[in-house]
């Protein structure tokens, strides 16, 4: 197949990757990719949130599927402008995006299909924050009602820096004030063709910039799968993984289905486990970035052949994804300053030795080629991947291979899988 990637991150370079290792040998393009992405794809100048310029593209190039990865685009309504012209894409239009884009349409979703989640205000005005901060308690969890890339989520026990936050947003709209819901996240990802929903393996995200959880909220600083320790409650992965697809999956696309709005593409369910059960924390409508990083290369099945099945609502017949019982650790390298004011322009070296560790791969994120040196270009530079029978060797493979990555700066978590590396 001929196949166009949207986005230029680390999750984008781990899809092509799952592609280019099927056996189908696909002609992979991507836009506008980065310097990783180069290696493995065409990369194509195109403004992948234009929706004309990507039909026309893809239309003119003979394109048999285009796999969208960042939100922006499906915002923009891409996924729609495609469908229309009847281009296979996998990705939600942007009515349906409207789950990740919006989280009051979110919590709206849920109620209706009665999926669990925390309380929420919706606040517009200062006193509406005060007395909701009040009435949900301590500690604080104030959001931004819009795309913010998770950075627009703080969790405090601090009342006037909740208060401080969403004074940040407020001129641009309501905040969500939410019940805090403690215990384990897990991201759980779906394929979805707007009717049926096949689950991934499940994967953990770490959110929080520093080791043990500590700074602000990045958009995820590294990621294992899959969750062993899912076993001790749910009995095993699949058990699990079949919970949550009958409580949360099933019902939100069924009724985005019956609202007219039917979700085609990556349905991420962000969850918290909780003592008083499973409940949903977001919604994406997308891979997710880092945990894709750790997902696919454990994925058994052609990607291509799942990724097509949903645009072109096949799903049902197609059995439930296979994985590797080898494990994956995913550790991102970012650049000083990130996630406030990141320092680009910095060289990258030392991939080479990196990648030639046993068991490793490289996901690029923000990196181009400038007079023949590797560059960062964004916050979060590179994903460094490692696969091993368990996760003591997963990691320790990651972090051999962290060791050889040379950035000015550079900051990443040395606890990424830490809980399950005995
Ligand atoms: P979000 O952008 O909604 O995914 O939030 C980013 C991160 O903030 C989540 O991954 C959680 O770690 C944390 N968070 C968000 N909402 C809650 C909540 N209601 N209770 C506890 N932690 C939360
Ligand atoms: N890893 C969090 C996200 O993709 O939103």
């Amino acid at each position: 197949m001929r196949i166009l990637v949207l986005g230029s991150g680390a999750r984008e370079h781990a899809i092509i990757l799952a592609l280019k290792a099927e056996e189908a040998g696909h002609e992979l393009f991507a836009a506008p990719g980065n310097a990783g992405i180069a290696h493995d794809a065409t990369l194509v100048t195109l403004d992948g949130t234009d929706p004309a310029a990507v039909t026309e593209y893809a239309n003119d190039e003979n394109i048999d599927l285009v796999v969208i990865g960042p939100e922006a685009p499906l915002v923009a309504g891409v996924a729609d402008a495609l469908r229309e012209r009847g281009i296979p894409v996998f990705g939600p239009g942007k009515a349906a995006a409207q789950l990740e884009g919006s989280k009051a349409f979110a919590k709206r979703i849920m109620e209706s299909a009665g999926v669990p989640t925390g309380r929420a205000v919706r606040a517009h005005t200062r006193a509406e924050v005060e007395s909701a901060l009040d009435e949900l308690g301590s500690p604080h969890v104030v959001k931004a009602d819009g795309l913010a890339a998770g950075k627009g989520v703080i969790v405090t026990a601090d009342r006037a820096e909740a208060l401080a936050h969403a004074d940040t947003y407020l001129p641009s709209g309501p905040v969500l004030i939410e019940e805090f819901l403690a215990g384990p996240e897990v991201s759980l990802f779906f394929l979805s063709d707007g009717d049926h929903v096949l689950p991934l393996s499940p994967a953990q995200d770490y959110k929080r910039l520093r080791d043990g959880d500590e700074g602000p909220n990045t958009g995820g600083m590294g990621a294992y799968s899959p969750l062993p320790w899912l076993t001790e409650r749910f009995g095993g992965e699949a058990d699990f993984v079949q919970l949550v697809t009958r409580e949360v999956a099933e019902p939100v696309i069924r009724q985005l289905d019956s609202e007219g709005t039917p979700f085609i593409g990556l349905l991420y369910a962000g969850l918290i486990i909780t003592e008083a059960g499973i409940k949903v924390i977001e919604f994406n409508a997308r891979f997710g970035d880092p945990e894709t990083q750790a997902v696919l290369p454990r994925l058994l099945d052609p990607l291509s052949g799942l990724l097509l099945a949903a645009a072109s609502g096949n799903l049902e017949d197609h059995p439930l994804p296979a994985f590797a019982e080898a494990v994956a650790v995913t550790v991102v390298v970012a650049s000083e300053g990130y996630p406030e004011a990141p320092i680009i322009g910095r060289e990258i070296t030392g991939l080479d030795a990196a990648a030639a560790v046993d068991g490793v791969h490289l996901a690029h994120a923000a990196t181009a080629e400038r007079d023949g040196a590797l560059v960062a270009t964004g916050g979060r530079v590179l994903n460094v991947v490692a696969l091993g029978t368990t996760f003591a060797e997963a990691s320790a493979r990651a972090y051999r291979a962290v060791a050889e990555v040379s950035l000015d700066g550079a900051q990443y978590r040395t606890d990424i899988a830490a809980r399950v590396r005995e």
